[in-house]
Parts: C-alpha cells; structure tokens; sequence
C-alpha cells in the first residue's frame, strides 16, 4: 500500500510534538493568565503592599521592629516587598531586595509576630476584594519565605512581650 506512508509522512508534518493545544478561547486566557495578573498588574500589587506596609509601621504589637525607620527607609521597604511580590507571582519585576534570611536575621522574630503580619497581608487582600483563589496562591508563596523570617518558631508570644535575647 502507498497510502499508508504518505498519511504518516503527512501526520508527523501536520502535527509537530509542540503543537499548540487547542482550548476555549475564555478557558485559556482564565488559566494563562499569571497571579500577578489576577492580582491587577502592578498597580494592584502596588497598592496592596502599600496598605499592608502601612499597617505594619502603626500596628503597636509589633512596631518596634519597624520605629527606627524613617521615611525613605520606609519607601525603599515598600518598593522593595513590591518587587518581590510583583517577581513570585510572575510579574515582570526584578527582586532588589536581601535574602529574606539575612534581612530577618538576628530580629528574633516569633510565631506569633509572624501571625500578625500575615495577618495584616489577608485583611488586606480581603479588604482588596482579592478572591480566595489568588489569596491562597499568594499565601503559599510567603508562607515558603516563613522559616527564613522567623527567628523563634517555637515562641508564641509576641516580641514586644518576650524579647529576644542577644
Ligand atoms: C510575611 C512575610 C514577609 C515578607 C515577604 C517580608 C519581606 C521583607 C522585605 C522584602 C524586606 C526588605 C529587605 C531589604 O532591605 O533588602 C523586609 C525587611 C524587613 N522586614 Fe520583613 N517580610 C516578612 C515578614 C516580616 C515579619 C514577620 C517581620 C517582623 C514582625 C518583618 C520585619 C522586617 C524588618 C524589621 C525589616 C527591615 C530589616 C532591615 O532593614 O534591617 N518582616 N521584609
């Protein structure tokens, strides 16, 4: 038979093994797009990280960390946790700042300081009308940095109440 290896011949040039798959137009741009994306691009992750900063440096359980800083250490803070937010989550940003471990070192940072911040960050993405899906996503992104940050993993008190001994 003829046939057969010109279907085959015709087969292996009609459909390369990258061959794009073909989905709904609305599927694939739903499931294409990146978090940061859902997030709404830089400018939502922009105003997220602003929030929650803010929240941070007037928080009285755990301010100390953030009272020496003055103004442009405060936006060079923000800027920074923008670009690391905007960089894991597929963003088109460059991380500018220190390994978290080294950043984080030496702060005695607890659990439960821990649990404040992250805290702040959901308020905020619920307060952002972020769905559930993106805040899971992002949420299993920071915790990875958790054991990086937190100096004192077994402390369940707040710095401010058990200060670290240096
Ligand atoms: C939730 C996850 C956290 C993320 C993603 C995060 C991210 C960052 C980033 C990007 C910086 C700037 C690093 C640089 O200057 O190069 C930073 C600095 C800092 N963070 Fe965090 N952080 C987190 C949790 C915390 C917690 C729980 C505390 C304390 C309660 C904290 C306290 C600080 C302080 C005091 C600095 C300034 C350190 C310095 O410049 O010496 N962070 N953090």
């Amino acid at each position: 038979m003829r046939l057969k290896p010109i279907l085959a011949g015709l087969a292996l040039i009609s459909v390369p093994f990258d061959a794009p798959t073909i989905v709904p137009s609305a599927y694939a741009e739903e499931t294409e797009k990146s978090l940061y994306d859902r997030l709404g691009g830089y400018a939502g992750v922009s105003a997220v990280v602003d929030e929650f900063a803010e929240r941070l440096f007037h928080d009285p359980k755990i301010a100390q960390f953030f009272a020496g800083m003055g103004d442009d250490t405060r936006a060079s803070f923000k800027q920074k946790n923008k670009n690391l937010v905007c960089a894991v989550t597929g963003g088109p940003c460059k991380v500018i700042s220190r390994d978290a471990k080294v950043v984080h070192g030496g702060l005695g940072i607890t659990a439960a300081d821990f649990n404040v911040v992250a805290g702040h960050l959901k308020d905020v993405l619920v307060e952002f009308n972020v769905p559930d899906a993106e805040q899971d996503e992002l949420f299993t992104i920071i915790l990875t940095l958790r054991p990086a940050i937190v100096d004192r993993p077994d402390e369940d008190s707040l710095s401010k109440d058990a200060p670290a001994q240096r």
